[in-house]
């Protein structure tokens, strides 16, 4: 008998399995998404012209999106975007793009999504203006079918994007149409632009259950009915909810319609095992499917408290997390999801389990990751309200737009798991008035309404109660506080009852593979405020973790006091990588930043290994610097280890002695007369060795070494690879203080899209076909260019040597 009945439940198992991928493969013709980033025309400067279909652009440049054209440009301390931008240019630019649509689109509702454009855009189609978007980050969609030609009449689509006015940013923002779009093409029934909202009410071992909703449009001028089906997949895309029901709408209207589903013994998402279902809604009319739509879904609870921090499916569990703002180094604004995936790898082999959105909305592919590698989010909103920051910034859609910007980021995000915060600002002037308060509690109604299940906080720099007026609006769940570590002892007693996390921290600065000595003595700049930088001749600064900002500390000092503080949820490292813009404390040439735990060019310094050692579960034994000195001089050789009792290091095999950290130490150091040779480190525990590392002098310069992240390349125009250049001996040690000028070629299936060095100061450009490397080391991104043809990538120029590596394009 039970046999029987499992037989029978396998093959409704299976014959549901079946009929769900049926249905599913005819979903993705019921909803088209398509691509449409390819062949677009551009042109710098101001073209209102360009929105009529006889206008020409033969003068135009013929490009794909995503575009950015500040980081295309020369690098000038006269332009208006100054420190704060990288001094690269901004301005006005426009782009167009000419497309037909099947005669049999008629009927259908189209419209076209924009991930994000920079900034102050209005879109134009056939003619007519569509809307315009001041934020330079939200993403937004516009329905277009009015106003559409179907067969053979071309359509003109022409967008204007207005960067002019400056400085308009703290940070590096890039120009232009610089992440993905989208043409959507769905029947006149459809699921509405980010119409669905996934919750799990109940979480328990045994079953999970799911409250799902969604906002149903009908663009028909005829009721409809519909059957409305919701299914939940597993990872392995195997069906394990279902719900249908019959449901009407009236013409030319939306209406939400909700679902209660249970999953049996959940698969829970957390930061190791980041487990996805995905919520499938398809709806059908007369049997006809007409529309599908796919929301992630990770089934986690998580708990902020007052005395024990953070929880994450019942388990206490520290924020690691690093703030990162949106750049991609080399590529500058323009999003591409190999290069967030290869950021995002970064950190989590460093044992980050958190991401810090600064201070903006960022894109869809990094959220998508975030989701898919297990990073818990804080997404944030705002940089600044109605008060600005500097002169031309946000502040100026405030009163407009702050409302719509705001909700489009919740109802965007609120399906994706790795959220678990929304910040309403960062380091708003507001809280240092009483304005402050009503401005708090609108926005934080305006996030309750779209989504009760996240804390909402906001970075403050005030933390004390009385001058605070964002904490006095009491609509924070959860007070983040940016830097003044010394003061964290005292918020249990100053914020009794309250939930914290340290929103911001360190600000310490480093150039990778520089080392001043000696390394024990902590520098502050400036000492005091307005005091100019005591520093390097040639914009560098120490990589000892000994430079900090007077505002911020040390790595070290902030992380011990993080870590030793129970009732703080965790922190927030400003920031993961260096990015564009901000190089305070130099003025030019420097032009991106120094506070990355990772340099621009994503080669990590040393301090990425004191993290590692802390928050990775792996053994780790890293010891610097490099091994090319003065005969007889000082260097202070410091080694970051774990899973250990002590660390014994040796020159030319002669013990220099065994060290342990004390307390709560987070290296060991030895100060060491030079002499070239071999340093090597042992690190014990009980007496065994757990790991050993070498370091050598390194001899004359020898070869070109090329290191790919990847040495397959997907012919889809999109694909990157990341080429590691390292000037070696010829035992194929790194040459510390190489600078060769190295040249690059790239032949078949891709083109070079980035070069860099790390060197905040530097001042080619990112786009050239050279680079000199820095402290040894640079990098070149390739792109796919859509040949399926093997990549040949040759680097040259070192005495005549020169390297190439061969990528299978597939
Ligand atoms: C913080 C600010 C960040 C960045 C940082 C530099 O106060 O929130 O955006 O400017 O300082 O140290």
């Amino acid at each position: 008998m039970i046999k029987h009945k499992n037989i029978f439940q396998k093959i409704a198992i299976a014959l549901t399995i079946l009929l769900s991928t049926a249905s599913f493969a005819q979903a993705k013709k019921a909803r088209i998404v398509e691509d449409f980033n390819q062949n677009w025309n551009f042109k710098l400067g101001d073209h209102p012209q360009a929105i009529n279909a006889d206008f020409s652009t033969a003068d135009w440049k013929n490009l794909q999106l995503p575009h950015d054209w500040s980081i295309e440009g020369a690098f000038n301390k006269d332009f208006p975007t100054g420190t704060k931008q990288g001094f690269l240019p901004a301005g006005k630019g426009w782009y167009r793009k000419t497309f037909t649509l099947p005669k049999d689109w008629e009927s259908k509702s189209i419209s076209i999504e924009f991930d994000g454009l920079f900034k102050n855009s209005e879109v134009f189609i056939n003619g007519h203006s569509l809307g315009i978007r001041p934020s330079g980050y939200i993403s937004f969609a516009y329905e277009m079918t009015p106003y559409l030609h179907f067969g053979k009449q071309e359509n003109v689509i022409a967008v204007k994007v207005d960067n002019d006015a400056q400085p308009n940013s703290r940070w590096y923002t890039g120009s232009g149409i610089y992440r993905n779009v989208r043409l959507v093409a769905v029947e006149k029934l459809h699921v509405a632009h980010w119409g669905t909202y996934v919750t799990t009410p109940k979480i328990s071992k045994e079953k999970a259950s799911v409250h799902f909703e969604v906002t149903v449009e009908n663009k028909a001028n005829t009721e409809k009915e519909f059957k409305f089906v919701t299914s939940i997949v597993d990872a392995k895309n195997k069906e394990v909810a279902n719900v249908v029901s019959t449901e009407k709408i009236g013409a030319n209207t939306n209406s939400k319609k909700t679902h209660n589903l249970e999953v049996k013994n959940p698969n829970l998402w957390d930061t190791q095992n980041p487990y996805l279902y995905k919520v499938l809604t398809k709806i059908y009319e007369n049997k006809k499917l007409v529309d599908t739509y796919e929301t992630p879904l990770g089934i986690r609870f998580f708990s902020f408290d007052a005395e024990k921090g953070f929880s994450l499916n019942g388990k206490p569990t520290k924020i690691y997390g690093v703030c990162l703002h949106h750049d991609n180094g080399a590529l500058g604004a323009v999003e591409n999801i190999h290069a967030v995936r290869r950021k995002l790898t970064l950190l989590k082999e460093m044992g980050a389990n958190a991401i810090r959105m600064s201070h903006n909305p960022h894109s869809l592919e990094m959220m998508q990751l975030c989701d898919e590698m297990g990073f818990i989010v804080q997404d944030e909103a705002f940089d600044v309200w109605k008060k600005p920051k500097v002169k031309n910034d946000a502040h100026k859609e405030w009163d407009n737009w702050y409302k719509r910007d705001l909700e489009d980021l919740i109802l965007r995000d609120r399906n994706n798991p790795s959220v678990m915060m929304w910040s309403i600002g960062n380091e708003i002037r507001e809280q240092f008035d009483s304005t402050g308060i009503a401005i708090t509690r609108e926005l934080a109604q305006i996030v309750k309404n779209l989504d009760t299940t996240r804390p909402i906080t906001s970075a403050l720099t005030e933390n004390v109660p009385e001058k605070n007026f964002i904490y006095q609006s009491g609509a924070l769940d959860l007070l983040g506080f940016n830097y003044k570590h010394e003061d964290y002892a005292a918020f249990p007693a100053r914020f009794k009852g309250q939930k914290i996390i340290a929103s911001e921290t360190v600000s310490a600065l480093e150039t990778r593979g520089h080392y001043d000595q000696p390394s024990d003595v902590v520098k502050a700049w400036p000492v005091k405020y307005g005091e100019k930088f005591d520093g390097n001749a040639d914009w560098t600064v120490s990589a000892y973790d000994n430079v900090k900002s007077f505002w911020g500390s040390t790595h070290e000092e902030s992380w011990k006091a993080i870590k030793n503080s129970d009732f703080i949820a965790g922190t927030f490292v400003w920031t993961g990588f260096d990015y564009i813009g901000e190089p305070d404390p130099y003025p030019f040439p420097a032009r991106s930043s120094y506070f990355g735990i990772i340099d621009l060019a994503g080669l990590p310094k040393d301090v990425y290994y004191m993290y590692q050692s802390e928050w990775a579960k792996k053994p780790v034994l890293h010891i610097f610097p490099h091994w090319n000195w003065q005969k007889d001089q000082e260097v202070d050789v410091w080694a970051y280890y774990n899973n250990a009792d002590e660390v014994e290091l040796f020159l030319n095999g002669k013990s220099l002695g065994k060290k342990a950290k004390q307390n709560d130490d987070l290296h060991i150091f030895w100060r060491v007369k030079f002499e070239p040779g071999t340093l090597k480190a042992i690190s014990r525990k009980d007496g065994k060795v757990v790991l050993e590392k070498e370091i050598y002098t390194a001899g004359a310069v020898s070869k070109i070494d090329l290191k790919v992240n990847k040495s397959t390349i997907k012919n889809d125009t999109y694909d990157l690879v990341y080429v590691t250049v390292s000037i070696v001996d010829k035992e194929g040690n790194l040459v510390p203080n190489a600078d060769h000028k190295i040249d690059f070629e790239v032949t078949g299936g891709g083109k070079l899209v980035g070069v860099d060095n790390g060197y905040q100061a530097g001042l080619d450009s990112f786009k050239a076909s050279s680079c000199k490397v820095y402290n040894g080391k640079c990098i070149a991104i390739i792109q796919s260019n859509g040949k399926k043809k093997d990549i040949h990538f040759t680097a040259s120029g070192v005495n005549g040597m020169s390297s190439t590596v061969i990528l299978k394009v597939e």
